[in-house]
């Protein structure tokens, strides 16, 4: 881009259409692709080339409102009736202060959340060449419905599906709806648009001539382009999505994957040796790092995960953190705000919240530890719990560097146990100990000799 610093670029994304073959209760834009919406990964890709415009209509304040939310200095136009392609870049020209100022203008559509910078940089070098404008084509094994590539001479015109001849039909090339046009040239073109045409609309498309100076030019692959029109579309831009990350992640990152097909992989900050499984999720906020071992039917959210560490079999983690070396489940579930050090160890049926649990410190079997800092070296035995909640506020239990606590055993919070303290098994304790020290707390045994045929009798007798 450096080399094109020099140059304006603007950028229409044309979102103000209905989306009325998704058959979803909300506009198209904002249409889920992973936990982002179509809009957001368009925007995502064009910011770093110049200002960005959005053309909306139908149900702005939604889509506008949503926008607003993630990202900063997005300018809109509002095209109140939707005419066409056409008349969307028509009105961002007429209202879009600044519109008339910039080198080039970009447009591209809401719906094609795929693009890569990649390509908007081949579009720009390539217009850079001279021509007046470039519309990025590719070959479809399926061309229905897009406007096909009429190739003239050294130029070309788009022909739309509804007003093709049977020969048009045939053509297999066809036009992404990403182009970028010397802003002088659509100036000059996009004012004498006609509406007569099979759908009566004004096409973007219908600037582009044979006679004129512009290129096609086609791309390999036609994955990047795919318009989201309806779920199937939909279904696949997620699966493309993910495609492209898994190949990213296998050929620059070094990340192993034993099933990309069914590993649902949204983040590129993985590290090198690190080893996912089937039927993994990880969400695109998540970052692990080098070596590590995701299991399969993990789910991890908005989540750190250090060198070395190991995520067994059917754990769920969000938002925390799992340092280097530790190793987490099978069937474990950090909750919101769990912090586990290096080398500690969760096992089964384990739930943390909102916790430290420090180095060394192992966990190993059905328990729950809420709100809860626990030191490093700590041992705590089977079904352990933090009863944190009075029913009015969440307690805190604190317990030191070095302690053994049993199994069976609940601590009452708020508390804080010192360190290298000893809880026997089976206690509930509900009062703080100082460090070292020693407790007990469950009722005393009771052994009567012969007594127990007594019971077995009753039983069998019934
Ligand atoms: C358009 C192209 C077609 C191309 C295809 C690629 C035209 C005439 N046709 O067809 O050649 O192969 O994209 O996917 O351009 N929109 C507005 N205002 C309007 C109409 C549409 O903002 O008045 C927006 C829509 O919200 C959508 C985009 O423009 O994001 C494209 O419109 P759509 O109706 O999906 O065009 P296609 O029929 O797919
Ligand atoms: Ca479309």
């Amino acid at each position: 881009m450096s080399d094109n610093s020099s140059k304006k670029v603007a950028i229409v994304v044309l979102a103000a259409g209905k989306g009325t073959r998704l058959k979803m209760d909300i506009p198209k834009p904002l249409a889920p692709l992973h936990e982002n919406t179509l809009v957001d990964y368009v925007i995502d890709t064009f910011k770093d080339f110049g200002d960005i415009t959005l053309v909306t209509g139908h149900q702005r304040e939604l889509v506008e409102g949503h926008v607003n939310e993630r990202f900063e200095n997005i300018n809109y136009v509002y095209q109140k009736e939707q005419l066409g392609t056409g008349h969307a870049v028509q009105t961002y020209l007429n209202n879009f202060d600044n519109s008339r100022e910039y080198d080039y203008t970009i447009v591209t559509c809401a719906d094609t959340p795929l693009i890569t910078k990649e390509t908007v940089n081949i579009l720009i070098e390539e217009i850079e060449k001279g021509s007046n404008a470039v519309c990025a084509t590719f070959t479809a094994e399926n061309p229905a419905g897009y406007g096909r590539i009429v190739r003239k001479g050294d130029g070309f015109q788009i022909v739309e599906e509804k007003d093709a001849n049977d020969d048009q039909r045939q053509i297999d090339e066809v036009n992404s709806g990403l182009y970028i046009f010397k802003t002088l040239y659509l100036m000059d073109h996009i004012f004498n648009l006609s509406d007569d045409n099979k759908s009566g609309e004004f096409y973007l498309t219908d600037t582009f001539s044979p006679e004129a100076n512009v290129t096609p030019l086609l791309f390999e692959d036609p994955r990047e382009f795919l318009g989201v029109n309806n779920l199937i579309q939909l279904s696949q831009a997620d699966i493309y999505l993910r495609r492209s990350i898994a190949r990213f992640l296998m050929l620059e990152a070094g990340v192993r994957f034993t099933d990309p097909s069914h590993t649902y992989c949204y983040s590129k900050n993985i590290g090198q040796g690190t080893h996912l499984f089937q039927n993994a999720f990880i969400d695109d906020k998540t970052v692990i790092g080098k070596n590590v071992i995701i299991e399969q039917g993990v789910t991890i959210k908005n989540s750190i995960i250090e060198d070395g560490a190991i995520i067994k079999a059917n754990s769920y983690i969000t938002d925390s953190k799992v340092s280097k070396g530790a190793s987490i489940g099978p069937m474990a579930q950090l909750r919101p705000g769990s912090n586990i050090g290096e080398g500690a160890k969760l096992g089964n049926f384990v739930e943390v919240k909102k916790s430290n649990i420090g180095k060394k410190s192992a966990v190993s079997h059905l328990s729950y530890v809420g709100d809860a800092e626990i030191g490093d070296g700590v041992n705590i035995g089977c079904g352990f719990i933090t009863c944190n909640y009075d029913g009015a506020n969440k307690n805190k239990t604190i317990i030191g560097d070095g302690s053994f606590i049993g199994s069976d055993t609940q601590m009452i919070a708020p508390i804080e146990i010192g360190k290298e303290c000893y809880v026997a098994s089976g206690s509930t304790i509900n009062k703080s100990m100082p460090d070292g020290s020693f407790a007990i707390a469950r009722g005393r045994q009771e052994t009567k000799e012969g007594m127990a045929k007594r019971f077995i009798k009753k039983k069998t007798d019934k």
